[in-house]
Order: structure tokens, then sequence, then C-alpha cells
């Protein structure tokens, strides 16, 4: 991609900018075949939800840092497991600054804090999520007044759930995930996650796809409901009928992913679902049944959020 424009102005226009960087669920996922670009064609109805990270940005002269701090948000029950976060140049916080500040011309830096919430590496797109907080706490403090699809762009280049990250709300996704069309939602909704102590490697359950090919075969019809999802307002619970291709390929873990799922039910759920590839779970209740309810009920180890649906990815204050 070429440099949209050089930037001219680098004071910047607060003395911090809070962002707050919302999870996402994929209320349905059907995988296609894999690209000659070696990634795979999908559709899916993401959807974010109030489980956040907030990411603290402040003005510095030059350079880019960044300082991770963890917080719990689960319910109780047993601890989020402590996963390793990378606060090096491996982090996607540093890498979109550094890829904004590369393709904007920006020269100020910045200091980061992130304070994660968001279980890392359990399909709820929380490294997504500190990504888009990045570009829009970076495009607020110095004013870079870019457009939505300038911007949009740039978070493709980061990973194909950046740009869903950044828009928020509810939409569908197809390509890669990263060609959106915002949705309506009829009705905002409640729903109960739950963290197995397990995990799952996105890429090696897009390998296992790939050997799988007969859960391919749905992929056309897959398309074509998730395509219709989106002409009327959108049903939570109708979208979790489109399935998750990634529950197909649990492999080993698949009794888990049941035993947990049928947890879930017994508590009081209307419906369950895996989130991306893994392995969150999570649970819209039964009518008259609040997410905290299907909670109290719940018999198992796993670590719970009670979240929301929200309407947005990202949220900013900006602290003058
Ligand atoms: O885009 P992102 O960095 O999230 O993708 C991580 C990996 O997941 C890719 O390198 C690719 O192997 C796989 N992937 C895929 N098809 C997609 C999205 C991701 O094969 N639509």
């Amino acid at each position: 991609m070429t440099r949209i424009a050089r930037s001219t102005r680098t004071a910047p226009r607060a003395r911090a900018v809070e962002v707050e960087a919302r999870a996402k669920l994929n209320l349905g996922l059907a995988i296609g075949p894999r690209r000659a670009d070696g990634f795979h064609d999908l559709a899916t109805v993401f959807q974010s939800v109030t489980l956040a990270d907030s990411l603290i940005v402040r003005p510095r002269r030059s350079g880019f840092r960044l300082a991770v701090r963890r917080d719990d948000a689960s319910l109780g029950g047993r601890p989020p497991r402590r996963e390793a976060i990378p606060a090096g140049p491996s982090n996607l916080v540093l890498r979109a600054a550094r890829l904004l500040a590369e393709r904007l011309g920006l020269e100020a830096g910045a200091d980061f804090t992130l304070i994660k919430r968001i279980p890392s590496r359990s399909g709820l797109g929380g490294g997504s999520a500190d990504a888009a907080a990045a570009i829009a706490g970076l495009n607020a403090l110095y004013g870079l007044r870019r457009t939505r699809v300038q911007l949009l762009a740039l978070a493709a280049e980061l990973g194909s759930d950046v740009p869903f990250a950044l828009l928020g709300g509810t939409a569908l996704g197809l390509g890669r995930g990263e060609r959106l069309t915002r949705l309506t939602l009829a009705c905002p909704f409640s729903a109960l996650v739950a963290v197995p102590s397990w995990r799952v490697s996105t890429r090696s359950a897009f390998d296992q796809i790939d050997r799988d090919k007969y859960v391919l075969t749905t992929w056309r019809t897959k398309l074509k409901f998730a395509r219709s999802i989106g002409r009327d307002a959108v049903d939570a619970i109708r979208s979790l009928r489109l399935g998750n291709t990634f529950e197909q390929v649990l492999g080993d873990r698949r009794q888990d992913f049941e035993r947990l799922r049928d947890r879930l039910m017994r508590a009081g759920a209307e419906a369950v679902r895996m989130t991306g590839s893994g392995s969150a779970v999570f649970a819209i209740p039964g009518p008259g049944s609040p997410a905290m309810e299907v909670a109290s009920r719940f018999a198992g180890s796993e670590t719970l959020y009670a979240v929301r649906s929200a309407r947005s990815g990202v949220r900013l204050r900006m602290l003058p």
C-alpha cells in the first residue's frame, strides 16, 4: 500500500486519550476454501460486546512505548489464565502504531498503557481490538483527520479481524473477514462467555479445515444464508444457525466443547456457539433468564464473563 498522505499536524490535542477496545463474538462463522493468497474466504456475523481492554495513549515527542497491565473482569470462579502478553514490537498495539506512523507520516510518538481484560487467544478478538484502539487513539490524539475508509484499509494490513474491531457494532464480514457491511441488531442481548483453560491454534485450525474437505461441502449454502441474515434487522439467535466451521475441526477437544455446550444449555442457555477459532464459547440466555442467572446455575471451572451487545468497537475519551 502506498502512503495515504503526509501528516502536517503533530501537536497533540489532549493530555491523553483513553480508548475502550471491545471484544467481539462471531455469532456465526462459515469458512470457505483456501484462496491463492493463503487466506480462506469466510462469511461471518460479527458482534461487538462490552468486555473491553483499555488503551491509554499519551503524547511523546517521538517513538512508541508500551506498558501492559492485567485486570480481571471475570465473574469469579476460576481466575483467568495468566497468558504471557508480549509488550515488545510483536504486540499489535506497537505494530499498529508503527504502521500508522509510516503510512501517514506521523513524526510524533506515544506512550501506551494497555490494561488487558479480554482473554488472549480465545476467539474474542482481543489483539485486534488493541490494534484498532491504537489506530483510533493516535488518530484522535494528533487530529489526523483520516476517513473511516483510510483507517479501515490500514487496519486490514494488521489482521483480518482488525477492520471490524475498528468499525464495531454488528456487521457481516466477507472476503477474509475484512469486507464489512454494517447491520442493525433487532434487539440488544446479553450473553455469558465461558473460556476453557485449553486453547486452539488458529493457524492449525485452518489447516485442519483444508484437510477435512467434507466440512466445506456446505460452504455455498452457508454463504447464501449469511447474506440473507442482513436483509432484515439481525436476530442474534437466528445468526447462530449459521454455525461455526471451527466447531467441526476440534479433534480431541470436540468432547470438551460438547460437554461445555451441554452444561451451558442445562444452566438455561437458549443457544451456544464457539466464537472465532475458539476456545471461548458464548451462551445466549433463554427468554426471561438473564446471563447472570445462567452463570449462577452453571456447573464448571471455566472462566466466565457476562457481556452485552455493544454498538461500537472502540470508544474514545479525550483527557484534557
Ligand atoms: O489475518 P490474521 O493475521 O488474523 O490471520 C492469521 C492466520 O489465520 C493467517 O496467517 C492465515 O493462516 C489464517 N487465516 C485464514 N483465512 C482467513 C483469516 C485468517 O486462513 N480468512
